[in-house]
């Protein structure tokens, strides 16, 4: 290999492993991306493209950096649940179980992953601003931890149905602390304007829990907030930290309530593109403790008994750990506007571009030490214009057949995947010192008319 070669290649290796904090990602010898130990072209071609990849080394320093801190910094008294709507499959409840940590779900659909890939149920939370009464029952039955209240109706509901099983179920009441954290309007919770939670500035908070507290069989435990996702400011989370404790003491004042468990839901920011800062496993820690110290000076102001912490960080537990690979396919370069390339997936398999307008960075798998020459958009293969994962990355000049890789694209983007136009959702495969195995096997053609009916009269 000349000098120069190696020169260039060092200068890209720096570029591709300061975009990615983690060790997810290298360049290898053949100058191809690794992930976790595997030659992604490898991976392409035997998984074939589109394909969603996990590091697994990724996904558990993340969640292990959590407990470790609750741990070491809070005596233990506290939990992380790894919020399962970032990237839900049976695989990522059976790595939350090996590690230790809780889960939350958001509908029937997750419960019952979670409890199929053998979840301990007691360590299992229930979100949703409108759960069904079927998913209430199916989460009594199965005797979960704690559901987390979002409306009045809810509340009669769980008590109900609670009472049938003669049963108490453990609950905790989200609210609305009244945080305008800096982040995407359509991943803030806790304006003024949201449909999730109760409002603490409009009593609402408080009118919730007095009327928990009349229900026989529901045990009130605490609150919840979650202030929206893909923030980096510590000072909003710190901020709803202290929001809570002051409606804690409130409580405690007028109802005689006690708080035992304060839920601060997940958020924090993972690295997309160079925009975003570049937070190392270790800096997540930070967070946690700036949460960590601001419930103990609150406490001690407010002369509040400490307590049980939880956790729901999504994002930045599985978000980084994932790569999507596609293959390109037409390559069209209209003179003066943009050059597109269209790859084998689009928003059926990431719809946050066409969602949210969100970044990523891409690298070309097979050459990924040569630099960026050109700006392109990378299409999708939908029949929709806005069907894109972006438009402006920096690329070698591509040619059709060349893998791209899409970067920190481990959370909501198979959990938002759909069969729009009929395409089937790529499968996922779980990386460890370069071996692989499926975590989501490939759908099929059948699968897609799996549930349809054609009625008699059509016949
Ligand atoms: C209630 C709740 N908890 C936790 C999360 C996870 O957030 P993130 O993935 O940003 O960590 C969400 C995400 O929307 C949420 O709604």
């Amino acid at each position: 290999m000349s000098r120069f070669f190696i020169d260039r290649m060092a200068l890209w290796c720096y570029n591709i492993s300061i975009m990615n904090t983690r060790e997810t990602l290298k360049i290898n010898a053949k100058g191809h991306l690794e992930i976790g130990g595997a030659d992604a072209c490898d991976l392409a071609e035997k998984f074939s493209t589109p394909l969603y990849v996990f590091d697994e080394k990724h996904i558990r320093d993340m969640m292990a950096v959590y407990r470790d801190t609750i741990e070491e910094e809070y005596g233990g008294h506290g939990c992380v649940l790894y919020a399962s709507k970032a990237f839900s499959c049976e695989a990522m409840y059976a790595i939350a179980r090996q590690e230790r940590i809780g889960v939350d779900v958001v509908s029937g659909g997750e419960l019952y992953t979670a409890l199929k890939a053998g979840f301990p149920a007691e360590k299992i939370y229930m979100h949703g601003n409108n759960k069904l009464s079927h998913e209430i029952a199916e989460a009594l039955d199965a005797h979960i931890g704690c559901i987390v209240v979002d409306a009045f109706s809810e509340a009669d509901l769980i008590e109900r149905e609670a009472e049938a099983r003669g049963i108490v179920q453990k609950v905790l009441i989200r609210i609305n602390p009244g945080v305008e954290a800096h982040t995407h309007a359509y991943v803030q919770t806790a304006t003024p304007d949201s449909k999730f939670g109760f409002s603490v500035a409009s009593g609402a908070a408080e009118a919730i829990v007095r009327h928990v507290l009349t229900k026989k069989h529901l045990k009130l435990c605490g609150f919840h907030c979650h202030i929206g996702s893909q923030i980096f400011e510590k000072a909003s989370f710190v901020l709803a930290v202290e929001k809570n404790l002051k409606f804690m003491a409130e409580m405690k004042e007028r109802l005689g309530f006690e708080t035992e468990e304060l839920n601060l839901g997940g958020g924090f920011g993972i690295w997309y593109t160079d925009e975003d800062p570049k937070i190392p496993v270790a800096g997540y820690r930070d967070y946690l403790s700036a949460l960590l110290d601001a419930v103990k000076k609150g406490c001690g102001e407010y002369r509040l008994k400490e307590p049980f912490i939880l956790l729901e960080p999504g994002r930045s537990i599985v978000g980084e750990a994932g790569v999507t690979l596609y293959r390109v396919g037409a390559i069209k370069e209209i003179p003066g506007i943009r050059k597109y390339l269209a790859v084998d997936g689009g928003m059926f398999d990431n719809p946050r571009f066409a969602l949210y307008g969100s970044k990523y960075t891409a690298v070309l798998a097979n050459r990924a030490a040569e630099e960026p020459q050109e700006v392109v958009a990378i299409a999708g293969k939908c029949c929709e214009s806005g069907d894109l994962i972006g438009t402006n990355f920096n690329l070698p000049k591509a040619k059709v057949g060349d893998i791209v890789a899409i970067l920190s694209t481990g959370a909501y983007n198979y959990s938002m995947a759909s069969n729009y136009n009929r395409n089937l959702i790529p499968p996922a495969i779980l990386v460890k010192d370069g071996r692989a195995d499926y975590i989501v096997r490939p759908q099929s053609y059948e699968d897609l008319v799996r549930s349809d009916a054609i009625p008699d009269r059509l016949k």
